[in-house]
């Protein structure tokens, strides 16, 4: 791995406390990070690097995956971070920037590689980026690497002026853009299960299938984020990126051994063969919804538009159901159901795959098998089988194949993406032409929403949903499985 400088815009702010410090530092503790690194730190305030290594520690203290007790490793690694005050607006201060860059590189032998990690508001994309290449700080001996949270665009046109934007100082294959889902241990695993196991592989077709259910439900509100929420939606926040991904992820076909640029085609043909949706088929497919009061947990909570800073009349959907159809050969005529959205009745994020009935026309009856994918917060996996009842020979009862992971040490997701993004693998990162393709997709009911086409659903607080997502299941034979 190569010694290099992750220098880390928004370096105080949430994100960068809860997620990405702790997962350096865990990764420093695994033996994943290059022997020399400098980490660079970057807020609006003035503070010295002492006061910031502080900083860094409670955060280490609080959010990290393993113990920050041993004062030999934790100073070590709070030796190798600096902070500088930055106002992205001025371009001196990237000129500042670089100096410290520089004169880190040259203390530990860095060969002028360089990590830019930007955990800022998407305003401010960018004007960093360009920032880093005017300044200089983007012409180097070694590699430069973005890496981008999101929202990326917040929609098809704001997307693509963004990426071109970025193009201006960043290659594609310098730009690491982040999905968390992507980083998720069983996501990472789900291209393994279909092409390294003979059973699945044989069974995955529409020959097999019935239907695919992605769910990601949680029980967690609005919470403090009504400004950035209600203007995102669940469509922006959570289907245009994470649960598309999903949706790529366990319907693409990979050969066994795929790389980075594989696994970016079959995505993208994924994509592509999605059927487009438009006026006369959107209000079929899609379901919009939004919470009211109910109780979570057994507590009472209050209505979306009751939430704080949230305006009475407020439209957004904070639910979102659709049915897909991926027109090609693998899965002509298997809908997949896309199901998310917040205070819902648990938190849970899986993948349902539904085999066709192989028993119809038996008086027997019997459930369906069903092979169930467990993300978050659970990791594993179970298989529904049939058996015999000992009681009643004539009845077939279900039974369940577990496997759940024990392993408490499972890396974090931010953990194993900043790792493949510092040693230069892009395979689980979201290329600009899957955001593009999801922004294509998604723009008509962007669109339907705008223009209140497609009903707003109401759902309790601590429900499954609005009635009507489980309508859009139903009408084809289908019933949404495992809901609390
Ligand atoms: C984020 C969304 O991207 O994902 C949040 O902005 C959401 O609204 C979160 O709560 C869910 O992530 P996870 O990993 O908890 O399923």
């Amino acid at each position: 791995m190569d010694n290099m400088s992750f220098v880390l815009f928004g370096g105080t702010g949430d994100l960068a406390k809860r997620k990405i410090y702790p997962a350096l530092f865990n990764l420093y503790i695994d033996n994943k990070m290059p022997e020399a690194f400098s980490i660079i730190a970057l807020g609006r305030k003035e503070q010295s690097h002492a006061e910031f290594q502080q900083v860094v520690a409670k955060s280490l203290q609080t959010f990290s995956r393993r113990a920050a007790n041993d004062p030999a490793v934790l100073n070590s690694f709070l030796n190798s971070i600096r902070y500088s005050s930055l106002d992205a607006g001025h371009l001196e201060d990237f000129r500042k920037l670089r100096v410290l860059v520089e004169s880190r590189e040259q203390e530990l032998s860095i060969p002028g590689n360089r990590m830019f990690y930007l955990s800022v508001g998407p305003e401010f994309f960018d004007v960093i980026a360009l920032s880093i290449k005017e300044s200089g700080l983007g012409t180097t001996n070694g590699w430069k690497r973005l890496i981008i949270e999101k929202p990326f665009g917040r929609d098809l046109k704001s997307a693509r002026h963004l990426n071109e934007q970025l193009s201006r100082a960043f290659d594609e294959n310098e730009i690491y853009r982040i999905d968390h889902y992507l980083g998720k241990s069983m996501v990472q695993n789900l291209e393994i299960l279909e092409s390294s196991n003979p059973i699945l592989k044989a069974l995955w077709s529409n020959h097999h299938i019935a239907n695919v259910q992605i769910t990601a439900s949680e029980t967690v509100g609005v919470e403090e984020r009504a400004g950035y929420y209600d203007n995102a939606g669940a469509i922006r926040d959570m289907v245009q990126n994470h649960m598309l991904q999903l949706l790529m992820m366990i319907s693409m076909r990979l050969p066994r051994k795929s790389d980075a640029s594989e696994v970016r085609m079959k995505k993208r043909n994924v994509m592509e063969s999605l059927r487009p949706l438009h006026i006369d088929n959107i209000t079929s497919n899609v379901i919009r919804g939004q919470y009211t009061a109910g109780e979570i947990q057994g507590k009472p909570v209050a209505g979306y538009t009751d939430e704080p800073n949230v305006p009475k009349s407020s439209k957004n959907d904070t639910f979102i159901a659709l049915r897909l159809w991926i027109d090609n050969y693998f899965w002509n005529e298997v809908p997949f159901y896309i199901r998310t959205g917040k205070r819902m009745a648990e938190k849970s994020t899986r993948i349902v795959i539904e085999f066709k009935e192989p028993l119809k026309g038996q008086t027997t009856t019997s459930d369906p098998n069903l092979l169930v994918i467990e993300i978050n917060p659970n990791e594993g996996i179970f298989i529904q089988l049939n058996k015999k009842d000992p009681l009643n020979t004539e009845k077939l009862e279900p039974m369940r194949v577990n496997f759940f992971s024990n392993e408490k040490e499972v890396p974090e997701a931010y953990e194993n993406l900043i790792f493949d993004a510092v040693r230069g693998d892009s395979t689980f990162f979201a290329h600009w032409d899957e955001v593009e393709l999801s922004w294509e997709y998604v723009q008509p009911i962007l669109d339907s929403f705008e223009q209140d086409i497609i009903p707003l659903s109401y759902y309790p607080a601590g429900s499954n949903g609005p009635e009507a997502s489980d309508q859009l299941v139903e009408a084809d034979g289908f019933k949404w499985w495992l809901d609390k």
